[in-house]
């Protein structure tokens, strides 16, 4: 096994030459998927850096990871993406690369391993991953469901559902911006990310609360500029106490932007019930239009426990399209 550094040109191509193959026979189409710019510039990130190892026999790299090396929560855990280039599958190489990734994490004190694989529309319960992480001795930590929203949204459609859901939310004002949280926003904007750790719902897996603040939201959005993606944010401020109660994020690449991607989306469990998540979905929407990006679809991943999202996704058309599998692992007792 060996480590790349992103800024490694050569070494960094060859990584994401296998990490591109899988994703294109995963998907067997014309999806652009993720761009080199994408993970390098997650790997330089200033607060979960991605670590990028490979596993190469002579020069060729046969298998990659991606760890996300969490610096302020989460310390025990760690999160691996890894994938074999497809012409070098079902020769053992996924297996070393996953157990030297496991000496790696022990090694640094984690105690844990995550890994999600990803499954296209035509392989949704039956992807490689699952007999993969089956066969380490992996248990199933959550099983989601990829959603597409085909694009543009019927100007009807979307009015129909904004008079639908508006009357529910009197007591909300939307904010949108594309971009920086506005200064005045920011601590509350941090304050609800780190919420989102531990309100999202998993089928079978407990993460600690994450740790934001100011220096980390900004840290998150100069990373999403520096993938190249333009970052739409809408927020729910409860007009009583003037207090954010809600947020969904949209993302899309500006040199790719076939597929958009909803991000995080949270409303507050006490300003549940007020249909603040499909406006402000609707309302990112909005903003997705006012791009003038030739934009196909938008893509979103629900745990299936998650029924309330999923039902707000329904509604604005989304058909499955795909999987996500999260596989956990303990590697032994704490220290
Ligand atoms: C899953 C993946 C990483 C496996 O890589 P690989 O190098 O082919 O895996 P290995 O050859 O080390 O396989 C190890 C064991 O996993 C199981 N396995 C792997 N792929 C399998 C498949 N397609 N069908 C059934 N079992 C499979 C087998 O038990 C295998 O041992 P065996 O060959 O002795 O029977 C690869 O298919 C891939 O990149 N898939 C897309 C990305 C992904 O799903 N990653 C998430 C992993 S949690």
């Amino acid at each position: 096994m060996r480590t790349v550094e992103p800024t490694d040109d050569e070494a960094f191509a060859n990584w994401f030459n296998v990490l591109q193959a899988a994703e294109l026979l995963r998907d067997n189409e014309a999806a652009t998927g993720w761009q080199p710019d994408e993970w390098r510039a997650r790997a330089l990130d200033e607060i979960t850096p991605i670590q990028l190892l490979a596993w190469t026999v002579g020069d060729v790299f046969v298998a990659v990871a991606g760890l996300h090396m969490t610096t302020q929560d989460n310390l025990h855990t760690l999160r691996c993406d890894l994938y074999t280039h497809p012409e070098h599958r079902r020769r053992g190489y996924g297996r070393s690369l996953l157990g030297a990734v496991e000496g790696f994490a022990y090694e640094r004190g984690r105690r844990e391993l995550t890994c999600f694989s990803i499954e296209g529309a035509r392989e949704v319960g039956q992807g490689p991953g699952r007999a993969f992480a089956k066969a380490l001795g992996y248990e199933l930590a959550d099983d989601s469901r990829r959603f597409d929203i085909a694009w543009p949204l019927s100007r009807d459609q979307r009015d129909a559902l904004v008079d639908r859901w508006s009357p529910f939310a009197s007591g909300y004002e939307l904010i949108s911006w594309r971009g920086s949280t506005p200064d005045a926003l920011l601590d509350q904007r941090s304050e609800l990310a780190a919420a989102m750790s531990v309100l999202s719902p998993w089928a079978n897996y407990e993460p600690e609360a994450e740790r934001w603040d100011a220096t980390r939201m900004r840290a998150h959005e100069t990373t999403t500029a520096g993938m190249g993606r333009l970052l739409l944010v809408s927020v729910a401020r409860d007009r009583v106490t003037g207090r954010l109660v809600a947020f969904s994020e949209l993302t899309v690449s500006e040199v790719a932007p076939d597929t958009a991607y909803q991000w995080d989306t949270l409303v507050i469990p006490e300003h549940r019930g007020h249909r603040l998540g499909g406006l402000m979905k609707l309302a990112n929407l909005d903003q997705l239009g006012s791009t003038g990006l030739e934009v196909r679809r938008v893509t979103t991943f629900n745990s299936n426990i998650n029924e309330p999202m999923i039902r707000v996704n329904l509604e604005l058309g989304a058909r499955v399209h795909g999987a996500a599998v999260l596989w956990r692992r303990d590697l032994g007792p704490a220290l």
